[in-house]
């Protein structure tokens, strides 16, 4: 059986939430499992969260149907709301909660008859640019919803471009627009991503919503105390299949990018961008061989990807390799670490561990 495997700690997970809702103690914090939740198997994670969550934040109904079918009861709120009317049946059946970000999503909502009121949130542009209404258009929107039968518990929410800067200034412009909107209309508000959960608790709403942190990546610019408890809930981890030794100066890999600066040792590993890592990771990239820092010679290969071993004395085959995560002696290599040598973001590589990786998980022990 080939060695490569995503060995997923639901006990980290756990720990993560906690450590979010300890940011945010007069908070709920919904847990974001959208994309699979970010690669670690979206049902598995909610089985493991849900005696804790208030509710779950995914990005469309496909999603939050497979929750339903995994048998999770809690709510779950479509994050980008419905994308197109024909969903609100399903919506309505299965008590999801929807964002409400465009005009027809407002009129098919005040068109559809649901057979119990819909929670909504409202999403402003508080100046991402992205989804959701402009502050002015969405005081009169929220008054238009507030009146309407369909329409169940209404918050207002929105998204930050800066929160995982040091630099506070456009953070500050955000949240004046939304405390000045909020004002006027007296409403709950769900406002905080991870960073912001982490590092900004003037955007802790009624309801935060921390995704990328719950799996133990760390969003912030400059790390802090509290981010430095996160857990790594993700190792990939596989094993060293061939290894063999090269003179100083021969190649190693596709266009022999890595030449041995020395007579060196190299290790083959099964792991590649045909399983999701990176095929941008450079010369230098860290992993660990039996616990033990070394770094990646060549360029990855769809199957394999090729390390330097030289001062690893005990590599063999058969060796543990740590691409991301925790090794068997304790030892961490973050992944935060890895996206910086591939020109990325923890995010990218966790939701782009590709299917054939097997995800194997550590059950909670509670
Ligand atoms: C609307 C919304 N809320 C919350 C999140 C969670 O953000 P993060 O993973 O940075 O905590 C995301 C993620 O992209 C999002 O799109």
């Amino acid at each position: 059986m080939r060695p490569l495997a995503a060995h997923i700690d639901l006990d980290a997970l756990r720990h993560n939430y906690q450590l979010a809702c300890r940011c945010a103690p007069q908070s709920r914090s919904l847990a974001v499992i959208k994309a699979n939740a970010y690669g670690h198997g979206a049902v598995a994670c909610a089985q493991a969260l849900e005696s804790q969550v208030p509710a779950f934040g995914v990005a469309c109904i496909e999603e939050a149907l497979a929750l339903r079918e995994g048998g999770i009861t809690k709510p779950v709120v479509l994050l980008e709301g419905f994308f197109s009317a024909e969903e609100l049946p399903l919506v309505d059946q299965h008590r999801f909660w929807v964002a409400v970000h465009s005009a027809w999503q407002v009129e098919a909502l005040l068109a559809f008859s649901p057979r119990q009121p819909i929670p909504v949130w409202l999403k402003v542009d508080s100046g991402m640019h992205r989804l959701g209404f402009e502050p002015e258009a969405a005081a009169s929107v929220w008054q238009r919803l507030s009146r309407a039968p369909q329409v169940g518990a209404l918050h207002l929410m929105s998204h930050f471009a800066t929160a995982d800067a040091r630099d506070g200034r456009y953070f500050d412009q955000q949240m004046a627009r939304l405390k000045a909107l909020a004002s006027t209309l007296d409403a709950p508000l769900c406002l905080a991503n991870s960073p912001a959960t982490l590092a900004w608790p003037a955007a802790h709403g009624d309801w935060n919503r921390p995704g990328i942190m719950l799996y133990g990546s760390d969003p912030l610019e400059i790390a802090n105390d509290v981010t430095r408890e996160l857990r790594p809930v993700m190792s990939l981890r596989s094993e060293i299949i061939a290894l063999r030794e090269l003179e100083e100066g021969e190649p190693v890999g596709y266009g022999g990018r890595w030449r041995a600066p020395r007579r060196s040792r190299i290790a083959v590993v099964a792991a590649g961008y045909g399983d999701g890592y990176d095929r941008h990771a450079v010369d230098g990239t860290p992993v660990l061989v039996n616990g033990q820092r070394c770094a990646i010679a060549g360029k990855v290969s769809m199957d394999m990807l090729t390390v330097d071993v030289t001062d690893i004395a005990d590599a063999e085959i058969g060796s543990e390799v740590v691409l991301w995560g925790t090794a068997r002696n304790g030892a961490v290599l973050s992944v935060d670490e890895v996206a910086r040598y591939c020109d990325t973001i923890s995010y990218t590589l966790l939701t782009g561990v590709l299917p054939r990786v097997p995800r194997r998980y550590q059950a909670p022990s509670v």
